[in-house]
């Protein structure tokens, strides 16, 4: 296990699947700034390291997933407009690092997940909630406001019903709620969580690299608004797909009636 940001972010490997954890349980896993910059540095190495296929972001103990950003910190990083554009920086290469992944990325929420820590788990490609979870945005309730590429994804998942529902009262739901209006993917018991996540992650980590990267960049760019939609990256990565030794493999694999070994070429 690799630590980062004085062990508040804990990052380790295992079987092709990176898990990245919140480690600030006492603050339930509140997102301080220098937690910002360790989960950059792990997506950074996670990204470049060819055996993580898949990577499953979680929270330490069984409280919370990410309580938001760490509230304590807004007197000296949030004060005010000015003080919010200095915070943004500071962070914004780590929610950067997140939005463009280039692997998929899943959300184990256990517990808390608020505000911030909902944002990072919208970033997530899929959300898996043990029963006990709560989803809130308490923005109002503090005075502050989500910011355009949250209220984008909380839109774009849920619909602009619920999203002001949610904004604007600012009060929590339970994983049955979240999943009915798909803000989560599944709810499961909380002694199911651990497993319900090693399967999809072994499943994802068993697929074609490439296939799962085009599928990837081919839904982000759908969600995203016209203007800044690109088909020209997709279109490489589908053509990728089929001039690769893994489509080769996936074939043969199929004819021979085994399991498909494929390594991302
Ligand atoms: N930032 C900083 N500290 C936080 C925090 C946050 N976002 N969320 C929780 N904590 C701290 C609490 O201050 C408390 O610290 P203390 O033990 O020194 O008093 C500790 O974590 C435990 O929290 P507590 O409120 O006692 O636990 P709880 O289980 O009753 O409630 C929450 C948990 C998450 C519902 C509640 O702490 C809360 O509402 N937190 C703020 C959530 C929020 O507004 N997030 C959006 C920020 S943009």
């Amino acid at each position: 296990m690799t630590r980062y940001a004085d062990g508040r972010m804990l990052a380790e490997m295992e079987d092709g699947v990176g898990l990245v954890t919140f480690n600030q349980p006492e603050k339930r896993n509140a997102m301080s700034v220098d937690m910002w910059e360790g989960l950059g540095q792990i997506l950074d190495a996670f990204a470049d390291d060819d055996r993580v296929r898949v990577i499953v972001l979680t929270g330490a103990g069984s409280k919370a997933f990410v309580s938001g950003a760490d509230i304590s910190q807004f007197e000296k990083t949030r004060a005010d407009s000015n003080a919010q554009g200095e915070y943004d920086k500071l962070t914004s290469a780590g929610r950067a690092k997140l939005a463009d992944f280039p692997k998929p990325v899943i959300a184990r929420v256990r517990g808390y997940c608020l505000g911030g820590g909902l944002g990072i788990a919208m970033q997530a490609d899929i959300r898996i909630a043990a029963v006990d979870s709560e989803f809130g945005i308490p923005a109002a309730r503090l005075g502050i406001a989500y910011g355009y590429e949250m209220v984008r994804k909380l839109v774009s998942l849920v619909g602009p019903s619920h999203a002001r529902m949610m904004l604007y009262t600012g009060t929590r739901i339970n994983a049955t709620e979240a999943e009915r209006i798909g803000l989560i993917n599944r709810v499961v018991a909380d002694e199911d969580l651990t497993d319900v996540v090693v399967d999809i992650a072994r499943a994802i980590a068993d697929n074609a690299p490439l296939s799962i990267r085009a599928a990837k960049l081919t839904v982000d760019d759908l969600v995203r608004p016209d203007r800044d939609r690109n088909r020209e990256p997709i279109e490489a990565a589908v053509a990728a797909c089929f001039d690769s030794a893994d489509y080769r493999e996936g074939r043969t694999a199929f004819m021979e009636k085994r399991p498909s070994r494929f390594n991302g070429r």
